[in-house]
């Protein structure tokens, strides 16, 4: 029901950790969850091949360009959180993810190859918000901080963002080897072995409080997107302990702004009925702006009418298609 996507072009920026970290804690909290790998590396489907997954995760793997849509559909519709670990790529993949997004979190180590990264991937996240003409919340993450200092990339980062108007993640991850060993052991890493892994109990709090704060960014940008107020009681803050019921995409705040166009094809049943294989022809009578609009959507992406009326569909029947059925 919310989907969580981390991504930053940089590659090494700590996007696969991050995603992990907050996977393991969402499902200790009995959440359910489905991270989609779509990192070439497969990082995560090595992890949940090791023993320990609990059965709350799900990990969907192999995903390619072409069905990636078609997989956050299906998850978001049947999961609590999707997570997505995205390829270190400007790709047609890539900005299908974050135009389905509800959080992007943008890993970035410091330094100006990271930044540089993130600065692309915001700009990236600004046209998708435009193609799906919604806000997509999003927040850059400092990744492998020094626990004891903080460094001057570290602060020369933060100013960066703070000057360019994007949010900053007050967690940052800290450099921690309970973060790699995660991906030797196995499992969750509350589970890890105490005796083995160094300041586990440290390492848990600062994923902690980053699973908090993605939760309190997912109300924030439910509520920034919805026209209801959101109940008190159901914006409880993002430190709860059980995440069984937290469902926000089914609060009232989710509704949508606008009524769903209708869609009337025209009644010549000879263009709506004649099949050519697996397609069909539909014609429709639409103002010649909206027109031009989705033309112009189609060729700014190089997809074609049919594709780009698929993707519409997607994201028609995610906001939705609960009301419609
Ligand atoms: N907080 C951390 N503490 C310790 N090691 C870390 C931390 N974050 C990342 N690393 C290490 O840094 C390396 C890169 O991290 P990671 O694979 O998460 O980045 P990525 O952005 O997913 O990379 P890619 O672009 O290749 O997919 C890995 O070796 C990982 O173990
Ligand atoms: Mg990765």
């Amino acid at each position: 029901m919310s989907v969580i996507t981390f991504a930053n072009f940089k590659g090494g920026a700590g996007k696969t950790t991050a995603a992990l970290l907050l996977a393991s804690e969402l499902a200790s909290r009995k959440a359910e969850i489905v991270i989609i790998d779509a990192d070439p590396g497969r990082w995560i489907s090595h992890w949940g091949a090791l023993p320990g997954k609990p059965d709350n995760i799900r990990i969907i793997t192999n995903v390619v360009e072409d069905d990636i849509v078609q997989h956050i559909y299906a998850a978001a519709s049947q999961t609590q959180f999707v997570i997505i670990d995205l390829e270190a790529t400007a790709s047609t993949m890539t900005a299908n993810a974050i135009g389905m997004s509800d959080l992007v979190v943008i890993p970035t180590q410091g330094g100006s190859m990271d930044t540089n990264g993130a600065a692309k991937t915001v700009r990236l996240i600004h046209n998708q918000k435009r193609v799906a003409q919604r806000s997509i919340a999003h927040g850059v993450l400092m990744t492998r901080t020094s626990a004891a200092v903080a460094s001057r990339s570290f602060k020369s980062v933060r100013a960066q963002m703070i000057e360019a108007g994007i949010t900053l993640f007050s967690t940052p991850i800290v450099e921690r080897a309970a973060y790699r060993d995660i991906f030797d052991y196995g499992g969750l890493l509350r589970d890890l072995p105490t005796a083995q892994v160094s300041n586990l109990e440290n390492a848990c709090k600062n994923a902690q409080s980053f699973t908090a704060e993605v939760l309190s960014q997912l109300k924030a940008g439910l509520e920034q997107r919805g026209s209801h107020k959101v109940k008190r009681k159901r914006a409880a803050s993002g430190s709860v302990d059980d995440l069984a019921g937290f469902r926000p995409r089914d609060w009232p705040i989710g509704a949508p702004v606008r009524k769903p166009p209708k869609v009337q094809a025209a009644e010549n049943p000879g263009f709506r009925s004649r099949r050519t294989g697996r397609t069909a022809q539909l014609n429709l009578k639409a103002r010649p702006d909206t027109i031009k609009e989705f033309c112009d959507l189609a060729d700014s992406n190089g997809w074609g009418l049919g594709e780009t009326l698929e993707y519409a569909v997607c994201l028609l029947q995610r906001d939705y298609g609960k009301k419609i059925a």
